[in-house]
């Protein structure tokens, strides 16, 4: 079974991924480091060097080809708006939509060190920012609300964990 974590940039995709992935013993995937790893060069490079449609033509390949297995997999936060992606994830497993409150993904996102280029340009200005993650999230909201969980990204707990866990296992039955 697959599990896809799907929302904006700085919802904490990864980093909850990872402790999904490990209280369910299965793998993690980080989808925009397998592409990187695929294409031997960064997303920032991808996006720099052949634009974004041909960025979101590689992450539907890479989507398409992924092989079945236990796995809990981040999505970058634009694949499951693009390309009718969302009917592959909904078809190959279980979605998980973390959803996080925009000032905490906006202060997340100016603490990363990770190169985003749809916010590169408006990074350092906290107003701008704070326009454009409000501005994406309305309209990315109606794709990540198809997820099968809707879970809070801002506060995680072992509780609420636990909880998630438990939903997650409603669908493995
Ligand atoms: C993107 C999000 C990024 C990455 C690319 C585009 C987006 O992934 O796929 O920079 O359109 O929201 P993260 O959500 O992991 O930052």
């Amino acid at each position: 079974m697959q599990i896809f974590l799907i929302g904006f940039m700085g919802a904490g995709k990864s980093s909850l991924g990872k402790k999904i992935a490990s209280r369910l013993s299965v793998n993690f995937i980080d989808a925009d480091r397998a592409i990187e790893k695929e294409q031997n060069r960064s997303v920032q490079q991808i996006f720099s060097e052949e634009g974004e449609e041909k960025f979101r033509a590689i992450e539907t390949d890479w989507l398409k080809n992924l092989k079945e297995g236990n796995d809990v997999i981040a999505l970058g936060g634009g694949t499951p708006c693009f390309n009718n992606n969302l009917s592959l994830i909904q078809q190959k497993g279980i979605s998980i939509y973390i959803k996080t409150p925009v000032p905490v993904i906006v202060s997340r996102l100016k603490q990363a060190k990770e190169v985003r280029p749809i916010i590169e340009h408006v990074k350092k200005d906290h107003e701008a920012l704070t326009a454009l993650v409000a501005d994406m999230l309305a309209q990315r909201e109606s794709f990540y609300n198809q997820a099968n969980i809707i879970f809070d990204g801002a506060d995680v707990t072992s509780q609420s964990l636990d909880e998630l866990e438990r939903q997650i296992g409603s669908y493995l039955l």
